[in-house]
């Protein structure tokens, strides 16, 4: 997708031909930086302080710390090492889990001599099926987003309202819940897109903001607790989130916020859906509450990082001096207050049944 009109994806390789460049999320959107990871430490790294985050983005990125750990040490403890070490960085996006499984499984019977390129080149692949995968989560959700359209009058937008990145910045490209909102803008359907700034790192003003402005889409950021009052007055036509890890029987974990607007949503009837590709499935867990929840920590509650008006980009504190805080990175959107799911197979009800019926193999 595009910065200032010229397209990136969000990690690529560098011009050596293995290491690995990436967006520095944790600039944006004030500065656009480049940051090259050379190592298997450099990519635990920048998935910890989440230079690059977003549960499918994280598992690219993953890929990726595979093969640089490899160009060290191809032996098979070195292996398991760096697949325990990345899968540690983050816990509850499962596509980090998955990503290194398709890794280890794609180079643990090769002798050591060809598991570098092996590997680099399943991490290739990850990232364009990703690419691939939204697109067709994005012609699938498309099609909810026009049905909104038909109820409206002729130039009215369709009202989406989205919770933290869940963008082309979350992924290698386009996109799991905004894939749809992409889709329907290209469609030349008229929308508009409510941003929640999505406390406390703020992904939704920083982010999905900024990507949404890239593209000419028509948004507007709000606190994260208006999405209640505007489903009330009539102003949310359709929610779409994103997921960092769906049981199997579709209860989906979001970012921390994602419960409550599912709940207003449901007390309004505003359509509540959650979009994710097969990778954010964990087939292992028979509901959401044994999904780990990431706890991260208290300063990223008490510290917000901004630009001062001669053009620094400064931490600020803004709580009462000494007082604790606690900072859960996510939660469970029970499956019971999700309209549909819509992965890269269709849009499904959010239950056992509605998954198996996309992914009859699971069965
Ligand atoms: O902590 P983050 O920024 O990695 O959390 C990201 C989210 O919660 C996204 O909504 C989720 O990963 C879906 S990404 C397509």
């Amino acid at each position: 997708m595009n910065i200032n009109g010229k397209a990136y994806r969000t990690i690529w390789l560098g011009a050596d031909g293995w290491s690995v460049e990436i967006i520095d999320q944790t600039r944006l959107p004030h500065e656009f930086v480049v940051a090259t990871l050379r190592t298997l430490e450099d990519t635990g790294r920048a998935i910890k302080t989440m230079q690059v985050r977003g549960a499918p983005l994280i598992g690219a990125t993953a890929a990726y710390g595979v093969c640089l750990a490899l160009r060290t040490d191809a032996s098979d403890d070195a292996l398991e090492r760096a697949i325990r070490y990345l899968a540690a960085q983050r816990p509850t996006a499962v596509n980090l889990r998955w990503a290194l499984e398709e890794v280890r499984a794609a180079v643990r019977n090769l002798p050591r001599e060809a598991r570098v390129a092996a590997a680099y080149a399943r991490a290739a692949e990850i990232s364009e099926q990703d690419i691939e995968t939204n697109r067709q989560i994005g012609v699938n959700g498309v099609a909810l987003i026009e049905a909104a359209a038909r109820g409206k009058r002729p130039g009215e937008p369709v009202n989406i309202l989205t919770h933290c990145n869940a963008g082309w910045l979350a992924c290698v490209d386009r996109g799991t819940a905004t894939a749809p909102i992409y889709e329907a803008h290209e469609r030349g359907i008229a929308l508009h897109v409510w941003v929640d700034e999505t406390r406390p790192r703020n992904q939704g003003a920083a982010l999905t903001a900024f990507e949404l402005g890239g593209h000419g889409v028509p948004h507007t950021i709000i606190v994260d607790n208006a999405g209640g009052h505007l489903m009330q007055r009539g102003l949310v036509d359709l929610a779409i989130v994103g997921a960092d890890r769906v049981a199997s029987n579709g209860d989906a974990a979001n970012k921390i916020g994602t419960y409550l607007k599912a709940l207003a949503a449901h007390d309004t009837g505003v359509p509540f859906y959650v979009a994710f590709p097969h990778s954010t499935i964990d087939w292992t867990l028979d509901d959401g509450l044994a999904i780990p929840i990431e706890e991260r920590s208290a300063a990223e509650v008490l510290v917000m990082t901004g630009r001062t008006s001669d053009g620094r980009v400064e931490p600020v504190e803004i709580a009462a001096p000494g007082s604790p805080a606690r900072n859960d990175a996510f939660d469970v959107t029970p499956a019971r207050l999700i309209t549909g799911l819509i992965t890269e197979r269709g849009v499904c009800a959010a239950s056992r049944d509605g998954l198996l019926s996309l992914y009859p193999e699971r069965r």
